[in-house]
């Protein structure tokens, strides 16, 4: 089994001649990338990521078991690259609900990637009696909102133990040498972890970053990376029409530039909701620059059929959709029969619900592209930290891809600094 693409459901709108070419093209964007001779080439640190993360892993681990031994809640501050990955494998792979008396469960709060007074004093007080971790990450060490929570979680967390004992309770993720975090956590003797110098936030899931929080809340990092080497072998090493980043890219490229530019990813497992935020994060601010990309957006389906699907399926067509569609599922769960039958629904009894949900995907499918929707898919074996390491891989190396073809740098992110302008010079920040 492996991570495949399926654009049957495209073919009214490109051929199978369009794709072909444009991925032979697009072999000399991967070429560039991989020879660190395109735009942005010093922040490619990523690419190889997944074959030199063994160094990290065994003391990544270690700390991982240290802080579940002291405590059962761990708060990860972090925003943007800094916290989605993590809050993305973590959602996908953890039961949304703690079952009572499963052992080793440990709780995984986020803060700091947002500035809400509301959000910050509920998981405060919720912490209030209990002795909690902090994973601190951020590779500027001056991120605001990530600055403000852990500021006011450290002050809580000083407040029940002592000084010397939180720092056992803090775990620092930042640069080498720069920044406030860098330089708190040398005075304070926190624990730290590095992130690499030519890996960008959004591509850093395979570093500490994402790899810390993973572990501590009790998955399988090692699976993960197994998982994102064996993509490495399909992409990064593949400069062949078989390549499916390539296919991919050069899908979505042959789209956009026939008037496609919104591509919606959607999923049909609630789970990997956060996978598709995720992804929003690298597309939007490796593509997005110059007055060009395509705008990623994202659904849950079935539950967002019943309110983006009306648009979806008759509104302004510019859109592109693209399916993370899953294979296999590890719960049974059938539908009863009912005596009455009064909800008609007889006619499935004795069906599991993935059953249900693939026809459901599919009668979609069929819809959308009818409707002039063009779209692929992405097939997933299943939701498993091997397959989810696959897939974010996918997902890095077509988006640097994409962002090649289209002309721009994808590694870096000039737009995100005008609001924190405004906002400091609102708030009267000394110069
Ligand atoms: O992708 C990026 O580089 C950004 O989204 C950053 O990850 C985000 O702004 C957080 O930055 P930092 O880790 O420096 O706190």
């Amino acid at each position: 089994m492996k991570v495949e693409i399926d654009y049957s459901n495209c073919l009214d709108f490109i051929t199978e001649k369009e794709i072909t070419e444009e991925t032979i093209r697009s072999i000399s964007q991967l070429d560039k990338l991989v020879n660190r001779t395109g735009e942005g080439n010093e922040f490619t640190g990523w690419l190889d990521l997944p074959e030199n993360a063994s160094g990290d892993i065994e003391k990544i681990e270690k700390t991982a078991q240290r802080l579940r031994k002291q405590s059962d809640i761990t708060v990860v501050i972090g925003i943007g690259g800094s916290y989605l990955g993590a809050k993305a494998v973590i959602e996908a792979l953890k039961p949304p609900v703690n079952i009572p008396g499963k052992e080793n469960e440990h709780e995984v709060l986020f803060a700091g990637q947002n500035i809400s007074e509301e959000y910050l004093s509920v998981i405060k007080e919720y912490l209030s009696d209990r002795t909690f971790n902090i994973i601190v990450i951020s590779k500027s060490g001056t991120t605001t909102e990530p600055a403000i929570a852990f500021r006011i979680l450290r002050k809580l967390l000083e407040s029940k133990v002592s000084n010397k004992a939180a720092r056992n309770h803090i775990v620092a993720v930042t640069d080498k040498e720069k920044g406030a975090l860098r330089k708190l956590a040398e005075i304070e003797g926190y624990d730290t972890f590095i992130i690499p110098n030519n890996v960008g936030g959004r591509y850093s899931v395979l570093t500490p970053v994402g790899l810390l929080p993973i572990a501590v809340a009790g998955l399988d990092i090692r699976e993960l990376i197994r998982g994102a080497v064996s993509m490495v072998k399909n992409t990064r090493d593949n400069r062949s029409v078989t390549n499916p980043a390539l296919t991919y890219a050069a899908i979505r490229t042959i789209l956009y530039k026939k008037g496609k530019y919104i591509e919606m990813l959607v999923n049909y497992e609630p789970s990997l909701q956060y996978i598709l935020e995720w992804w929003k994060q690298l597309v939007g601010e490796s593509e997005g620059k110059s007055g060009r990309g395509i705008f990623p957006a994202s659904a849950n389906f079935t539950t967002d059929l019943h309110s983006m699907g009306q648009y979806m399926q008759d509104g302004e067509r510019f859109i592109m959709e693209t399916v993370v569609s899953v294979k296999e599922h590890s719960s049974k769960l059938t539908i009863p029969h009912d005596k009455d039958n009064l909800d008609n629904l007889n006619f499935l009894a004795g069906k599991r619900l993935s059953e249900v949900n693939a026809r459901a995907e599919e009668g979609t499918v069929m819809a959308h592209r009818e409707g002039g929707v063009p779209v692929t898919r992405i097939l997933l074996p299943a939701i498993t930290e091997n397959w989810l390491g696959s897939l974010l891989y996918f997902f890095e190396i077509s988006c640097a891809i994409s962002g090649y073809i289209l002309g721009v740098n994808p590694f870096n992110q000039p737009g995100v600094e005008a609001y924190k302008k405004n906002m400091f010079r609102l708030l009267g920040k000394p110069e």
